[in-house]
């Protein structure tokens, strides 16, 4: 099937027919702009539910980021996507955008679509690690002909295009084959490689073997022969296949992210490990004389377990950012409704705005915050100091695009020692989001924002708190309810929950929420909490959308500041 795209690069415009560079634009024939016209008009007008500033391709599916990075001033971004359908298929190639702040993107030609017998059903998940000399490089796995799954090299075809559109498979690929025990589709995800202290490379492979989750070490010397180490760097029995494994450190006094290949007193490490459907990860010193991990606590398979975002969330990479020494993490975030829905729609999948991430100052979680870069999109803003909410109010905040906004509210109780006892936090917060939901009346909560509602409320997504007291503690509870976001039937409507590790009696219960018309990121406790959900409203959209504070406990709350921000549009693809 023919697949064309006109391409922007600068000023120039080419046409390209199955990746090959056919036409200037000004040579165009009347029928090739027909072609161009029809292909693009597969993604019907009509769309309420494609964002506005949020990452997606201009059509088909899309899932993991891969390969992220900042190189001679520019972000890269590369991911999945199936050129030929909205749908995931064989075909798999990793398709890559480019960007000057990371959030304004255009469209670049894939960086690697099946074409060896060492990838020939597909370009999957992988990572780029930059080597010495500035020099970049690619390891992704491939789906051989036979299905196996197998880890692969590629390198720039130009270093000095700042663009590296061009991506040569190294001809000695396959690099790593599963191992002795390893079934060929468990053996996946190649991560960022980082130096050790002798200058030996390793990575990590996710994989699952023995009834155990885990991360493969391979090690080598000049980045093309690798030996498996006897031991994964971690495993754990109480997951499932890892997937996209990530490794890194996080400066310990500091929201500074630092390169993968620190390790000294100054940072702790994080391995995270995503095991469908969510984003799983753990604290710990990493030992570079035994090659081990070694977490301050394992993963337990409980909803105690830390999680990168309670929400849809997934398939979740970092980069160190040597631009503005941060680290970033990009995620997928998957659709909630049906294929059916999807293949009408033309598209699925967006990518989570980019966070940065730091270690917490307890040192026991990561804090992640939507990178500055995403402020400059705010337009128009409205605020409010000092309002109290009674128990029962609902108050409209007007005056901003209730579709496209972002909105940072802080919440007062002045009196929390009145707050229901909660006698265990040995409970899945996410049960109690689920029974306690927003129309339950408490104390302390329900009480939060109520986005993409219509005016008389039948549609709303409540993104909420409740705040219980317990032995000597407060507990702070971030709900996020898909409920009533959409009087459409054949939605995942999952409720999701997760507690807040911040004590209210010295700071108060904040939120940030970012609303995309058909996606919500909301960050409690400063970033400490994350939930993420995509609903699809059938009313509630772009101008029929409000937004509303609510509080439905029996105790008045106060807002003691509320700043919410209409947001322009970006430009993405
Ligand atoms: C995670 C994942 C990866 C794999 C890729 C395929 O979402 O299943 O393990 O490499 O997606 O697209």
């Amino acid at each position: 099937m023919d697949k064309s795209l006109l391409l922007f690069v600068g000023i120039s415009c080419f046409l390209l027919i199955n990746g090959v560079k056919v036409e200037d634009c000004d040579f165009l024939t009347e029928t090739d702009n027909t072609r161009f016209q029809l292909f693009q008009a597969s993604v019907p007008e009509e769309q309420p539910y494609r964002t506005a500033y949020h990452f997606q391709p201009p059509k088909n599916w899309l899932n993991d980021p891969n390969g992220p990075m900042y190189y001679n001033g520019v972000y890269h971004l590369f991911y999945q996507h199936n050129p030929h359908s909205a749908l995931f298929g064989d075909g798999m190639v990793w398709a890559h955008s480019a960007s000057y702040d990371l959030i304004n993107w255009f469209s670049l030609d894939h960086a690697l679509v099946p074409s060896e017998p060492f990838d020939a059903i597909s370009c999957w998940s992988g990572s780029v690690t930059i080597l010495p000399g500035n020099k970049p490089v690619i390891l992704y796995t491939g789906i051989d002909a036979n299905y196996n799954q197998v880890q692969n090299l590629a390198t720039p075809k130009n270093r000095s295009d700042p663009l590296l559109i061009e991506w040569v498979k190294y001809s000695g690929n396959p690099l790593m084959t599963p191992p002795k025990g390893v079934d060929g589709d468990n053996f996946r995800d190649p991560t960022t490689a980082w130096q050790g202290p002798d200058g030996t490379w390793k990575v990590v492979i996710g994989s699952y073997s023995n009834n155990q989750g885990m991360a493969i070490l391979y090690q080598s010397e000049d980045f093309v022969h690798w030996t498996m180490h006897r031991d994964p760097l971690y495993s754990a029995s109480k997951t499932q296949m890892w997937e996209c494994p990530d490794f890194f450190p996080v400066s310990i006094n500091s929201t500074n992210g630092v390169d993968t290949s620190v390790a000294n007193p100054s940072v702790r490490h994080v391995m995270k490990a995503s095991v469908n459907p969510h984003d799983y990860y753990i604290v710990g010193t990493y030992d570079t004389e035994q090659e081990k991990f070694l977490p301050d606590a394992d993963f337990t398979g409980t909803s105690s377990d830390l999680r990168i975002d309670y929400g849809k969330f997934y398939a979740s990479k970092t980069f160190f950012d040597s631009k503005r020494n941060r680290r970033i993490l990009w995620a997928w975030v998957n659709e909630s409704d049906s294929s059916e829905d999807d293949i009408q729609k033309g598209w699925s999948g967006l990518q989570a705005i980019p966070r940065q991430i730091w270690l917490d100052r307890a040192g026991k979680q990561l804090v992640q915050w939507p990178v500055e870069e995403l402020n400059n999109l705010r337009d128009n803003q409205v605020y409010v100091y000092g309002k109290q909410l009674e128990s029962g109010s609902v108050f409209e905040v007007s005056g901003i695009t209730a579709s496209q906004a972002d909105i940072e509210i802080n919440f007062e109780l002045p009196k929390l020692e009145e707050a229901e006892f909660m006698d265990t936090i040995l409970v899945d917060p996410q049960l109690i989001c689920d029974r306690q939901d927003s129309s339950v009346t408490g104390k302390y909560g329900p009480f939060g924002l109520l986005a993409l509602a219509t005016k008389d409320l039948t549609e709303q997504t409540a993104v909420f708190f409740r705040v219980f007291r317990g032995d000597n503690r407060y507990v702070v509870l971030m709900c996020s309810e898909q409920k009533r976001s959409s009087l459409r039937d054949n939605l995942d409507k999952t409720t999701y929950g997760a507690f807040v590790d911040i004590d209210p009696r010295q700071e108060m219960v904040s939120l940030r929420t970012l609303i995309d018309h058909s996606i919500i990121e909301s960050f409690g406790g400063e970033g400490r909490t994350c939930i993420t959900a995509r609903v699809y409203p059938k009313l509630a959209i772009n101008n029929e959308a409000h937004l509303f504070a609510f509080n439905n406990g029996t105790l008045s709350v106060t807002i003691s500041s509320l700043h919410a921000w209409s947001m322009n549009k970006a430009r993405v693809n």
